[in-house]
C-alpha cells in the first residue's frame, strides 16, 4: 500500500470544507491513516516547498500557508499518489473547473494559489513531506 500527503489548506479548510473533502477521499476508497490540524510556521512552509524557492508565488505561497492552520492527512491506497492527484484536479482551480469540474479544487478551490488541497508528487516527495508534517 502507496502513502501519500494530503493537506486542506487555508482557504478551504477556513471555509469550513474538511469534512466534504474527507467524504470524498473516503468514499475513493482511501484510508486516512493520521490526520491533525497544522499551523505551519514561515520556515517550516519554505522548506516543505524548497522545490519551489525562487519562482514568483514562493514567497506569497509560504506566507499564505503559514498565516492560517491546515489540515494534514497521511493517506494510504493503492497507488494513492497518482489517485490523490486526480481527485484533486489541475493545481489552477480555474483550470480544474473547466476540466475537471467535480474534482476537490473545482469545487473548493479559489485560484491558481489557493487551491483548497495540496498532494505529493512522487514517493520520494511523499516521504520528504510526511516526515516535515508528522515527524
Ligand atoms: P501541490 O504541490 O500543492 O499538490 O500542487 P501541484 O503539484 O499541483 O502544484 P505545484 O506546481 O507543486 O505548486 C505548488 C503550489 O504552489 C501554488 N502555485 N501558485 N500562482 C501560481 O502561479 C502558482 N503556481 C503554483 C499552488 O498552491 C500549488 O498547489
Ligand atoms: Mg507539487
Amino acid at each position: 500500500m502507496e502513502k501519500t500527503l494530503a493537506l486542506v489548506k487555508p482557504d478551504a479548510y477556513s471555509a469550513g470544507h474538511l469534512e466534504e473533502i474527507k467524504k470524498r477521499i473516503e468514499a475513493d476508497g482511501f484510508k486516512i491513516v493520521q490526520e491533525k490540524e497544522v499551523k505551519g510556521t514561515k520556515s517550516q512552509m519554505e522548506e516543505f516547498y524548497q522545490e519551489h524557492k525562487g519562482r514568483p508565488f514562493f514567497e506569497g505561497l509560504t506566507t499564505w500557508m503559514s498565516s492560517s492552520p491546515f489540515y494534514a492527512m497521511i493517506l494510504e491506497k493503492k497507488e494513492a499518489i497518482k489517485s490523490w492527484r486526480t481527485l484533486m484536479g489541475p493545481t489552477n482551480s480555474e483550470k480544474a473547473r473547466e476540466e475537471a469540474p467535480n474534482s476537490i479544487r473545482a469545487v473548493f478551490g479559489t485560484d491558481g494559489s489557493k487551491n483548497a488541497t495540496h498532494g505529493s508528487d512522487s514517493l520520494e516527495s511523499a516521504t520528504r513531506e510526511i516526515s516535515i508534517i508528522f515527524g
